[in-house]
C-alpha cells in the first residue's frame, strides 16, 4: 500500500507539499507510553526547511499538533493522528513545471501513473511528506526508549566527493552531530562540506551525499525471516525516502573484497551472554538482530530541481530550456538525518512489538 508502512506498528501518511497540511496516523502504539508534542518537535526542527543557509529558503516552522490517541502525556493505545500545517507556499514557482517535466524529478512519472498530478508543488513526491515519517519515527523512538533503551544516531558522512573519516559508532551522539549545520561530526570535514554546498547553492546547482546510521542496544531476536528480514525491512524503509539511490548494511560492498577468515564475527563470552568480537554483519544474521549495533548507510542523489539551464523537452515533446525558479535544497543530506533515524525507529519498533508474539518472555 503506497502511503502505509509497518505491521504491528504502522504509519499512514497524508498531504501534498502545497496543500493545507501534511500529517499521519500512527496505529498500534501500546498504551501508557509517555508522549507529548515536545517529544516530536526537536526531530521536526532538525528536518525543517529554512533552518540554515545550506538548505532551501522555504520558511516553515513545522509545528506538530497531535489530535488523537494521547491524553495527559500518555498514549491510549488508540490511533495517534497528527498534522503540520503548510504555511510558506508559493505555487507560482511551479508554474513552469505544468508543461515541462523536471528532469529526474517525479513530474513525468506521476503524470504517467495517475494521468494528473499536484501542479502547485511537488505533491506527495515532495520532501514535505517526510514530516510524517519524522514525527511517526519520534513516537516509535519513545516506545524503543521505554521498552529497550535503543539509541539511534544518524550523521552525514559524505557530500559529493568529500568524505568524513570513520567515526566511533559506540560513542557518536546527536549532540555531536548537531554541532554544525551539515550534521557531519568531523568538524574539519564539515567545514569543507559546508563550503561546497554553499557554492553549489550560489551557482544554482546541487550535490548528493551519504547518511550513515547506527542503532545501538537493539535486543537480539528481532526480524522476521524470510521476507521480513531486518536488513530487508530497513532497506525498504530507507529506499522509500525521496532522493535515495543506495543502501548498504554492515560491511556492505567492501565485504566482497574480504576473505571469510577476516570477515567472520567470532563469538565471545561476556557477563551479558554471547557477543561478537567484530561486527561486519552489521548486527543482523539470518535477518535477525544479534544484539550488536545495527549500522548502515544511505546514498542520496543531487536534488533534481536546479536553477542552471537544462536542455530538455516539454510534455508535448518540444525542445525547451528549463531554468527552475523557486526555493530548493542544494543538498538534502543535512535534512535527511532525522528522516533516516525516524524510518529506522519505525522498523525496529515494529519488529520489537511483533517479537512479543513470537517467544514467551521476550521483550
Ligand atoms: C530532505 C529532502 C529535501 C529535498 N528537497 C528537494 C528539493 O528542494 N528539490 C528537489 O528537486 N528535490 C528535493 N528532494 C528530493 C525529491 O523529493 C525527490 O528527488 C523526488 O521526489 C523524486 O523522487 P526520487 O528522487 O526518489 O526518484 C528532497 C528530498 C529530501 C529527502
Amino acid at each position: 500500500m503506497s502511503s502505509h508502512f509497518g505491521n504491528v506498528l504502522s504509519l499512514t501518511t497524508f498531504g501534498e507539499s502545497h496543500g493545507k497540511s501534511v500529517g499521519g496516523v500512527l496505529d498500534g502504539c501500546p498504551p501508557n507510553v509517555s508522549l507529548t508534542e515536545a517529544d516530536i518537535q526537536p526531530q521536526l526542527n532538525r528536518r525543517r526547511p529554512g533552518q540554515s543557509h545550506l538548505t532551501t529558503d522555504r520558511e516553515e516552522m513545522d509545528m506538530v499538533t497531535i489530535v488523537s490517541g494521547v491524553e495527559d502525556g500518555r498514549t491510549l493505545g488508540t490511533p495517534i493522528a497528527f498534522y503540520v500545517a503548510n504555511r510558506d507556499q508559493v505555487p507560482g514557482d511551479y508554474e513552469r513545471f505544468r508543461t515541462i517535466p523536471r528532469p529526474s524529478h517525479a513530474d513525468f512519472t506521476y503524470q504517467a501513473k495517475y494521468g494528473t498530478r499536484s501542479i502547485s508543488g511537488g505533491g506527495r513526491a515532495s520532501a514535505r511528506e517526510t514530516i510524517a515519517r519524522v514525527a511517526g519515527g519520534a513516537m516509535a523512538e519513545r516506545i524503543l526508549m521505554e521498552r529497550a533503551g535503543v539509541e539511534i544516531v544518524a550523521w552525514v558522512s559524505a557530500v559529493g566527493n568529500i568524505e568524513a573519516p570513520g567515526m566511533d559508532m559506540n560513542l557518536i551522539s546527536r549532540g555531536e552531530v548537531d554541532q554544525n549545520l551539515v550534521r557531519c561530526p568531523h568538524t574539519e570535514t564539515a567545514e569543507k562540506m559546508s563550503r561546497l554546498i554553499a557554492s553549489l547553492k550560489e551557482n544554482r546547482d546541487s550535490v548528493g551525499g551519504i547518511v550513515n546510521c547506527v542503532c545501538r542496544k537493539v535486543p537480539a531476536g528481532l526480524g522476521e525471516p524470510v521476507f521480513g528480514k531486518m536488513e530487508a525491512l530497513l532497506a525498504q524503509a530507507m529506499l522509500s525516502i525521496p532522493a535515495t539511490k543506495g543502501f548498504e548494511i554492515g560491511s556492505g560492498f567492501s565485504g566482497t573484497r574480504m576473505q571469510g577468515s577476516e570477515h567472520n564475527d567470532p563469538f565471545i563470552s561476556t557477563e551479558n551472554g554471547l557477543r561478537t568480537k567484530t561486527n561486519f554483519s552489521g548486527g543482523i544474521q539470518g535477518g535477525i538482530t544479534n544484539g550488536e549495533a545495527i549500522y548502515f548507510r544511505v546514498a542520496f542523489k543531487p536534488p533534481a530541481t536546479i536553477g542552471i539551464a537544462q536542455q530538455t523537452v516539454d510534455f508535448e515533446g518540444l525542445e525547451t530550456i528549463l531554468e527552475s525558479r523557486g526555493r530548493h535544497d542544494p543538498c538534502v543530506v543535512p535534512r535527511a538525518v532525522p528522516i533516516v533515524e525516524g524510518m529506522a525507529a519505525l522498523v525496529i519498533a515494529d519488529m520489537l512489538l511483533l517479537q512479543k508474539t513470537r517467544k514467551q518472555g521476550s521483550s
